[in-house]
């Protein structure tokens, strides 16, 4: 059964959190073996309680059995949704059937999804962009931020309060062990919320700076983060802005060279162990990726290091054709949730005709990476010089600490 927590985060401001092991693959895509939580909320008015999201469908009884140990659920005169994906309204229909019909506060595109996934007639009450939303005796700010990660998607500002209820924004794969950025190892988690941001919203990442801009002109300074998933950021809120836009600008770490090869019976895996071991030698630092007979790491973390990678150095050999599988799909993914003008050498293998060089450039020029090939037939000591030399140009197109 999965674990459920209740924290005050504020006088009148509860986290109600389900920690989620069971979800393998979020999305069914990414691998996620740290797990996943999601994050309600409920805020109580003095005139009535606002539930601020849910959890995923599966866990209805949890949910409110957690809702009842702080309040009544038929005490619930809000729900507000900033987010239609069912990772936080799968349990929407529990709360209007407890609740006895609670006005739905959400944007006017999550009206007519929410009421066609769950077959529900909602007492609705759609949100304008800059509208302040009065709650009992409480005050919400709404700010649109499409594409974080759908195009309904919302935020709200609770301004006596200091908290930025933010959606999907500042989330995190993983369960921390805390509830806050206080409780947890801070630098841990920031791998575990560039995985998300990256898997997740990658695709939308320019979204993120138009909603940090849209906070910013619209005088947002939030004291507290309270995201969707991961920790309530209330130590250092400014951290995860600052890293989320650095991720969402796919702002290279320095020395950071990304390596993801695939490799049937050693020769790509000689041909890139070439290069990296003369990156090393100048100074980069490598994160290797290895998919062989014996390995086939998580694909979600490959993307969440390609985000702030100074450059990637990719190896496949031609297999039937074309790309070795594994490595077209993750390319692919790299190509569209981490695009960015970053040089890639690619390291590849053939046995009778080569074919895999020219359609992985071809995927990662049209992504905007500066790509470079060094293709070779069977084995790569021939080409050993140009594979060092190959890693010698890429190492001087990035910053070396
Ligand atoms: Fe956590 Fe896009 O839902």
């Amino acid at each position: 059964m999965a674990k459920t927590r209740v924290a005050r985060i504020a006088e009148n401001l509860y986290l109600l959190r389900l920690d989620d092991t069971e979800t393998m693959f979020f999305e069914a895509l990414w691998e996620i073996p740290e797990g996943v939580t999601y994050n309600a909320y409920l805020l109580d008015t003095g005139e009535g309680l606002a539930l601020l999201d849910g959890w995923k469908r599966g866990y209805e009884g949890q949910f409110l059995d957690t809702l009842r140990s702080v309040a009544e659920p038929r005490d619930v005169k809000w729900v507000i949704v900033h987010h239609v994906e069912p990772d936080h309204t799968g349990t929407l229909p529990s709360i209007l059937g407890e609740a006895g019909n609670p006005q739905v506060l959400c944007h006017p595109m999550a009206v007519g999804l929410l009421e066609a996934l769950y077959n529900v007639r909602l007492n609705v009450r759609v949100l304008k962009d800059g509208e302040r939303v009065s709650l009992g005796g409480e005050e919400l700010e709404v700010l649109y931020t499409p594409w974080l990660h759908w195009p309904e998607t919302i935020m709200t500002y609770h301004k006596r309060l200091g908290v930025l209820f933010s959606g999907d924004a500042f989330g995190s794969y993983s369960i921390p062990e805390g509830v806050s950025d206080g409780d947890v190892d801070v630098e841990e988690l920031l791998g575990f919320s560039r995985k998300y941001l990256a898997t997740v919203v990658g695709r939308y990442r320019q979204h993120i700076v138009k909603a940090v801009e849209k906070l910013s002109s619209r005088g947002v300074e939030p004291k507290t983060i309270a995201p969707l998933h991961g920790v309530v950021w209330r130590v250092n809120p400014g951290l995860i802005i600052e890293r989320f836009l650095s991720w969402a600008r796919a702002e290279p770490a320095e020395g950071k060279v990304l390596a993801v090869y695939g490799s049937m019976y050693g020769a790509v895996e000689r041909a890139v162990g070439i290069v990296l071991e003369r990156l090393e030698e100048l100074g980069a630092s490598t994160v290797v990726y290895r998919f062989t007979d014996r390995e086939r790491p998580p694909i979600s973390n490959v993307i969440g290091d390609a985000l702030d990678a100074s450059a990637i150095v990719v190896g496949a050999a031609t297999y039937e054709s074309e790309v070795f599988p594994l490595i077209r799909y993750v390319v692919e993914e790299v190509a569209r949730k981490a695009a960015a003008k970053k040089p890639v050498l690619i390291v590849s293998s053939y046995g009778w005709g080569g074919a895999a060089g020219r359609k992985l450039e071809e995927i990662l020029g049209k992504a905007g990476f500066e790509v470079s090939v060094v293709e070779f037939k069977g084995s790569p000591a021939p080409v050993e010089d140009r594979l060092r030399e190959a890693a010698e140009t890429l190492a001087a197109s990035i910053r070396l600490p």
